[in-house]
């Protein structure tokens, strides 16, 4: 079992700081004297389009309306409100953050009660960071690491414990659980967390959301993100809903202004017109459809990588060596790789790769295959 003492800085809680996240992109342009935008980043799993212009409107009305003048409303009753109606439930029982994130800090603040949490990997990092803030206990249970590509799929692992957190779809794998199985999970656990950053993104995603489940399940909480969905990582907005009990409390701890003004009002505009976020979200589906298909094709034609299918928007590599001289090689061209040493039961034969533009993904599958060339 994985417990950190408040002041043991030198061992657990290091190398849970140096877990990495994707998307380092100022540094490699600043080392390639290039503009960040250049870099391709499939280090971040984000999708390629412009944010929408209904996302730009709102900005400028927020910054002529109120500017920067006023402290955003605390309370978020009208953000709760559209994003209530959009899913159809209950305004209390909805609590938005500073992205999914934020939240999943305070999930980690409702896990440290309930005794030791089970963190089906490799995943996320981010779910140890936040139990780590609480000083909660976690144990990592290991997930297979071979799957086959028909999704979605029953959840593998039955950790002994009393908080489970998992992913839908699963991240680093892409794989995606189906919600019948994770409806028996809910029964098992005292506390079930369900981070579904990536699901509205993933096709047929939202069949197998828990969303409305949190009707049924108290002690089911599930996470969400608009980060993904409108490539938006620097506005920062996302959501958890589930028992109006606990996000109460979450409410009642945390600091008084967690969303600024402009996000709060980015969600509201974001998810009220339903027409839009249905065109929207079909767009980025066929996307993946497509893309996923002709980059894999290319992939799998390398002869020492094993290709692995996923549901969604990014995918694992494994090699039969380490992938680092190749994720060097790529780093110096300006195209970014997830690597995957820092995941729990990982190594540097894997790498992760979120799909870009059709064009990006031309050169990204070029450029890799050139990496083994050499
Ligand atoms: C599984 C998962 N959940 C949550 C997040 C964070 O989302 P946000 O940008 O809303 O904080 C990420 C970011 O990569 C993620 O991969």
């Amino acid at each position: 079992m994985n417990k950190s003492e408040p002041n043991d800085y030198s061992t657990e809680a290091m190398q849970i700081s140096n877990l990495k996240h994707g998307g380092n992109i100022y540094e490699n342009a600043k080392k390639l004297n290039l503009q960040p935008s250049e870099i391709i980043d499939a280090s971040a799993s984000l999708v390629p389009f412009d944010p929408p212009q209904i996302l730009i409107d709102s900005l400028n009305k927020e910054i002529r309306n109120l500017g920067f003048r006023y402290y955003p409303e605390s309370n978020l009753s009208d953000l709760k409100e559209i994003i209530a109606k959009f899913h159809g439930i209950n305004p209390d029982n909805i609590l938005p953050g500073n992205g999914a994130s934020e939240l999943i800090t305070w999930a980690g603040y409702e896990a440290s009660k309930f005794g030791i949490s089970c963190i089906p990997s490799p995943c996320f990092a981010d779910y140890e960071r936040a139990l780590n803030c609480w000083n909660s206990n976690f144990i990592h249970s290991k997930l297979p690491k071979h799957w086959n590509n028909i999704f979605p799929q029953s959840f593998p692992v039955r950790p002994k414990g009393d908080v489970i957190w998992i992913t839908n779809p699963h991240n680093p794998t892409g794989q995606l659980w189906g919600k019948k199985s994770l409806e028996e999970i809910i029964k098992e656990y005292k506390l079930v967390i369900c981070d579904e950053a990536f699901l509205s993104i993933t096709p047929n995603g939202d069949k197998e959301s828990l969303i409305p489940l949190t009707k049924k399940y108290d002690n089911l909480l599930v996470l969400r993100s608009l980060t993904k969905i409108f490539n938006i990582p620097g506005l920062r907005l996302g959501y958890v809903i589930g028992s109006s009990k606990k996000i109460k409390q979450w409410k009642i701890n945390r600091d008084p202004w967690p969303l600024n003004s402009f996000a709060i009002q980015a969600g509201i505009d974001l998810l009220s017109n339903i027409k839009f976020y249905e065109q929207w979200t079909k767009q980025i589906h066929r996307w993946i459809n497509i893309e996923r298909e002709r980059v894999y094709k290319k992939l799998t034609k390398i002869e020492s990588l094993k290709v692995h299918y996923s549901s969604t928007n990014f995918f694992l590599i494994e090699s039969k060596t380490s992938l680092s001289p190749n994720i060097k090689f790529l780093e110096n061209k300006g195209i970014l790789l997830r690597e995957c040493n820092s995941f729990r039961f990982l190594n540097e034969k894997w790498a992760r790769i979120s799909l870009q533009s059709e064009k990006n993904n031309t050169l990204l599958c070029k450029e890799i295959q050139n990496s083994f060339k050499k």
